[in-house]
């Protein structure tokens, strides 16, 4: 396999000159910002932001590089990892002309994403195991499949994939191949972080919107080589992450045991609800997870989904999604919330 970045990078990607912003024009120590057009007076709120904020994250970047032994210049940070998606077809896919692999049922950003940036999605759904269809991708890549999205652990079917099967495609593929672990912290599997250095062409996503438990913050991670983080970096918006966010990340990154208990809270419940859910008289099946969330096949998706509205209780009614027919995806809660889900469950008249 011949991996070449510079091949598979657009060309207007390759000559652009990105924005340069006066924080990243200025170093050193100052007295007087006079450079940015900001407001010198000061803010309307106690604490001031009349500043901008570091366009390089350096301090979350530094954090992070010791929690995911990575260094710093091969760590991205988006609002969202979806910003971690979209940007990748701005690199690499040339509208109108590329492709790109996905593996449905799988995270529906990709294909939207795709769709915006008018790029075409060749799809090959997961074997009935909801594991990867690695002949059926084989097939499907031509001289223009730029990306290969690959989710592990998957949403909506909460597996992991094998990892051999990401190994071969990492091995064969000669674009980039991206593996989306933003519910790592619940799997059994371990990341392909530590795999970076073997393989040039993958991109690691995650976000801190699960385990850590900061969605409304909106901070996703890429993790890849240096020269694919230069490119995110160049085309990124300047000031992506704003100054509020970095302070109270850059604060939420000490608390990694509270995070790790978290974790084995969720797993622990997880555990509990795949033991209780399948003696439920409306349970079908139940798919085993490495997410926090589980696939659950019902008698009757629609019925109990709005049934189980009616008590104020959201889930996810998947059951029109490919290979998830009769299904809901739900979040494991709380304690109280899943006795609460449990409860309303066990009380549905078939
Ligand atoms: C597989 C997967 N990737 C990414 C995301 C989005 O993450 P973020 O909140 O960082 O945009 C989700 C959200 O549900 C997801 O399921």
């Amino acid at each position: 396999m011949s991996f070449d970045l510079n091949k598979l990078l657009r060309p207007n990607i390759q000559s652009l000159t990105p924005y340069s912003s006066a924080r990243d024009e200025f170093h050193g120590e100052a007295k007087i910002f006079l450079d940015a057009n900001e407001n010198s007076i000061g803010s309307p709120l106690l604490k001031w932001y009349n500043r901008y904020p570091d366009p390089h994250q350096q301090k979350i970047k530094e954090k992070l590089s010791k929690i995911k032994a990575v260094p710093p210049n091969q760590i991205f940070i988006g609002n969202g990892s979806d910003e971690c998606i979209d940007i990748l077809y701005r690199a690499f896919c040339i509208p109108g002309k590329d492709n790109v692999i996905i593996c449905p049922p799988t995270y529906g950003m990709y294909e939207v994403s795709a769709n915006i940036n008018d790029v075409e999605i060749r799809k090959a759904p997961l074997l009935s195991d909801f594991q990867l269809d690695l002949v059926h991708m084989e097939t499907l890549v031509d001289e223009n499949t730029k990306l290969i999205w690959i989710c592990s652990p998957n949403n909506p079917t909460g597996n992991s994939m094998n990892h051999e099967d990401i190994e071969a495609i990492l091995n064969n593929f000669e674009g980039i191949v991206v593996v989306d672990e933003a519910y790592i912290n619940f799997a059994r599997q371990k990341s392909f972080i530590s795999r970076l250095k073997e393989y040039p062409n993958l991109v690691i996503l995650q976000t801190l919107s699960k385990a850590w438990g900061l969605a409304g913050l909106r901070l996703g991670m890429a993790f890849a080589s240096e020269e694919i983080i230069s490119i995110y970096n160049k085309i990124k918006p300047p000031y992506n992450i704003s100054e509020a966010v970095q302070e109270l990340v850059l604060n939420a990154l000490d608390y990694t045991d509270d995070v790790n208990a978290m974790i084995r809270e969720l797993v622990s419940e997880r555990k509990r609800m795949e033991e209780e859910l399948p003696q439920l008289k409306v349970v079908e099946n139940l798919y085993p997870s490495d997410a926090n969330f589980l696939l659950v096949k019902v008698i009757d998706a629609k019925a109990i989904y709005e049934y189980l509205l009616a008590k104020q209780i959201v889930v996810r009614d998947r059951s029109k999604v490919l290979l998830c027919k009769g299904c809901l995806r739900i979040t494991v809660g709380t304690a109280k919330e899943n006795d609460e889900l449990l409860n309303a469950l066990q009380n549905f008249v078939v």
